[in-house]
């Protein structure tokens, strides 16, 4: 049984206005992160916690796979901003191409990710099972501290008290960019819809020119399903709560009608008249 804690502010350090868990990030990787020189071909993958990135990776692995024949390896822990301050100097040696993940708000990427033209995924799911989600996986995982309830979660979440800090900021900062050049926005929702024309469309984004059978096999092994019954195999002891319940709706289960209430609430003053507010969906 984990202990249970309500407050888990002390484990946060804020760094330009937004906490990070200090088990994960650093002040002074925050500043190499600057120096950091990104390539043409990298691959950014930008999303709010929770929402699916690394089932995305998992997709992008496999097109790389299919396209190149090798398979994609990569000897860093993968998002861009945790880790020593020299992994950014360690990843000058790695192959082409690079898959950043990352879930920085879009004005705290490293310039040269925008200089260089590198292609960037930003990946979206609805903020009600993006919380249930993130809250199962602080109370799940034996590593990670708990929070005493859902509620005390919730609130918390709802003030951006939480690692990487308010979805809303997020989704505020991401929602002038999806438009821009190299950025291709994807939704959660939308690959559970629909995930052969989901992988279709992100293959078509990288420039990667695959045959309908190669895309088949991959929508075959990115099922939740498929992923689910690797995860183990592919991401140690933490896989089982990575690939938790995949749904959309889950949020059902756990909210009640006054947080439903003020989710819409906040939802509707940070999002409406937005092109990502009318994409979001649940
Ligand atoms: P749930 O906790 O709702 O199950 P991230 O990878 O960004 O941490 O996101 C994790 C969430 O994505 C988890 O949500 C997980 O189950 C879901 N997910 C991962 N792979 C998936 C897949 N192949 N299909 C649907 N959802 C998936």
């Amino acid at each position: 049984e984990k202990s249970k804690e309500t407050a888990l502010s002390h484990l946060f350090f804020t760094y330009q206005g937004i906490p990070y868990p200090i088990t994960m990030c650093t002040s002074e990787t925050f500043k190499a992160l600057d120096t950091f020189e990104a390539r043409s071909d990298d691959i950014v993958l930008a999303s709010y916690p929770k929402c699916g990135s690394n089932w995305i990776l998992h997709i992008i692995s496999e097109l790389i796979f299919a396209e190149s024949k090798k398979k994609y390896e990569y000897p860093e822990f993968p998002i861009l901003e945790c880790g020593d301050p020299e992994k950014y100097q360690r990843m000058k040696q790695f192959p082409s191409p690079r898959i950043l993940a990352t879930h920085l708000h879009y004005d705290k990427l490293p310039g040269s990710i925008f200089k260089n033209k590198a292609k960037i995924l930003v990946i979206f799911r609805n903020p009600k099972d993006t919380a249930v989600s993130f809250f199962h996986f602080h109370n799940d995982v034996p590593d990670i501290p708990s929070y005493g309830s859902w509620d005390e979660f919730f609130r918390q979440f709802m003030k951006g008290q939480v690692s990487w800090g308010s979805y809303f900021d997020f989704a505020i900062n991401w929602n002038k960019h999806l438009d821009d050049e190299n950025i291709k926005f994807i939704l959660y929702e939308d690959l559970k819809k629909n995930l052969a024309a989901g992988i279709q469309q992100i293959a078509d984004f990288l420039g990667f020119s695959l045959t309908g059978e190669q895309i088949q096999t991959i929508t075959a092994q990115s099922t939740f399903q498929a992923m689910r019954a690797k995860s183990q195999e592919t991401h140690g002891a933490v896989g089982p709560f990575l690939f938790r319940k995949g749904e959309v709706g889950d949020w059902k289960n756990l909210f009640s009608e006054t947080q439903n209430q003020e989710m819409d609430a906040k939802f509707k003053e940070c999002l409406t008249g937005t092109s990502l507010g009318a994409k979001l969906k649940y």
